[in-house]
């Protein structure tokens, strides 16, 4: 144990969790600072020294080399002998070109969520959504109101967050040989396309809002697969475009509350036929014990911007019922499971 002069111990095991929850804490804001400041970016492929940074990025070069020291510290970076800076795995999830990380870098990055996330215990005394609390609508309302700019970063930064899973759905999806598939809040159309590409005759509809409908991928819009795809802009609360033998949902239902996911499987249900499956992808979440840190991290994302949740596979069986579908079970991809139902 080390002591003061004065013998008084000023360190010892059992402050090690403190100290490992400070780190964490800090590094929030750190990461935060980081991604505001471009500095994955700027630092490209060749080391770089402090001063170089500093001007690149317009900033004190006294506060960035702490900032810089604090950041490796952690991980984020690395300072060679020379004292210059090189990316390292975690920091090169920062840059805006990372498929995955770019999702946290844009919502590290948004003031609005960041306000929302700092409302966390005023929420959980209120009983509802930290966004809804602190902008008064929620978070796909705001930023197309408020912040398109946003709006369009964050559909490109989800697709490109979820394509790494396309090729595990299509395989999981059982994908029939020939009709139709509507991708329900099919994003910019990344696994509807895998679909296509998959199924040769396999005709699709890519359904969303007006926004993200107008941004489609090119390839779905012109050229060969767009024979075969249709782009419609609408509301999932209030109908979706039918009548097909594959409603796909991913990464839907986990925005919503319990009545509003109801309305969009009641839209799937009034469009399907008797026969149609609905494919719900999600994370799933244990009934019991500590879910796993990514599965809780999601829960609290979900709560915060959209005050919705992740669910188990009994609440996601419950809101088939109710809408009227007879949920027929649970695949697991690598990633994902897939809950699916039928319609009657
Ligand atoms: C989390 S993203 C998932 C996108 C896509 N399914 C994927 O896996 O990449 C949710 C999608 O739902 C869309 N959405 C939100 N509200 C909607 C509504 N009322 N009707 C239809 N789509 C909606 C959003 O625009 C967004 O593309």
């Amino acid at each position: 144990m080390t002591r003061t002069q004065e013998g008084a111990p000023i360190s010892t095991d059992s402050d090690a969790p403190v100290s490992q929850m400070l780190v964490h804490l800090r590094s929030a804001h750190l990461l935060r600072a980081a991604v505001t400041l471009d500095l994955a970016d700027t630092l490209g492929e060749e080391p770089a020294a402090v001063a170089e940074l500093a001007a690149r990025t317009g900033t004190d070069p006294g506060v960035l080399s702490r900032l810089l020291a604090a950041l490796a510290s952690t991980g984020v970076f690395a300072v060679t002998s020379d004292g210059r800076y090189i990316h390292t795995p975690l920091s090169r999830t920062l840059c805006s070109t990372h498929p995955v990380g770019r999702m946290i870098a844009q919502d590290l990055k948004s003031d609005a969520s960041w306000q929302a996330w700092s409302s966390l215990g005023a929420a959980a005394r209120a009983g509802r959504s930290p966004f809804v609390l602190v902008h008064g609508t929620d978070f796909y309302s705001y930023v197309r109101e408020h912040d398109p700019e946003q709006a369009t970063a964050f559909h490109q930064a989800m697709s490109s967050a979820t394509a790494e899973d396309n090729g595990g759905m299509v395989a999981a999806l059982g994908l029939p040989a020939t009709g139709v598939v509507v991708d329900v809040g099919g994003g910019r159309g990344g696994l509807l396309r895998d679909i296509l590409l998959a199924a040769p005759a396999l005709r699709g509809v890519l359904f969303d809002t007006e926004a993200v409908i107008a941004d489609a991928l090119p390839e779905l819009v012109t050229g060969e697969l767009a024979t075969r795809c249709e782009t419609v802009a609408g509301d999932a609360l209030v109908s979706i475009p039918g009548e097909a033998d594959l409603y796909v949902l991913r990464f839907i239902l986990h925005n919503w509350d319990d009545e509003s996911c109801v309305r969009i499987l009641e839209s799937c249900a009034r469009a399907a036929r008797p026969g149609s499956r609905v494919v719900v992808a999600e994370m799933l979440l244990e009934e019991t014990g500590t879910p796993d840190p990514l599965t809780a991290m999601a829960d609290m994302g979900m709560f915060v911007l959209f005050g919705s949740r992740e669910r188990t596979e009994a609440e996601y069986a419950r809101l088939f019922e109710r809408a009227g579908l007879t949920y027929t079970g649970t695949t697991a991809t690598k990633s994902l499971h897939l809950f699916e139902a039928v319609s009657r």
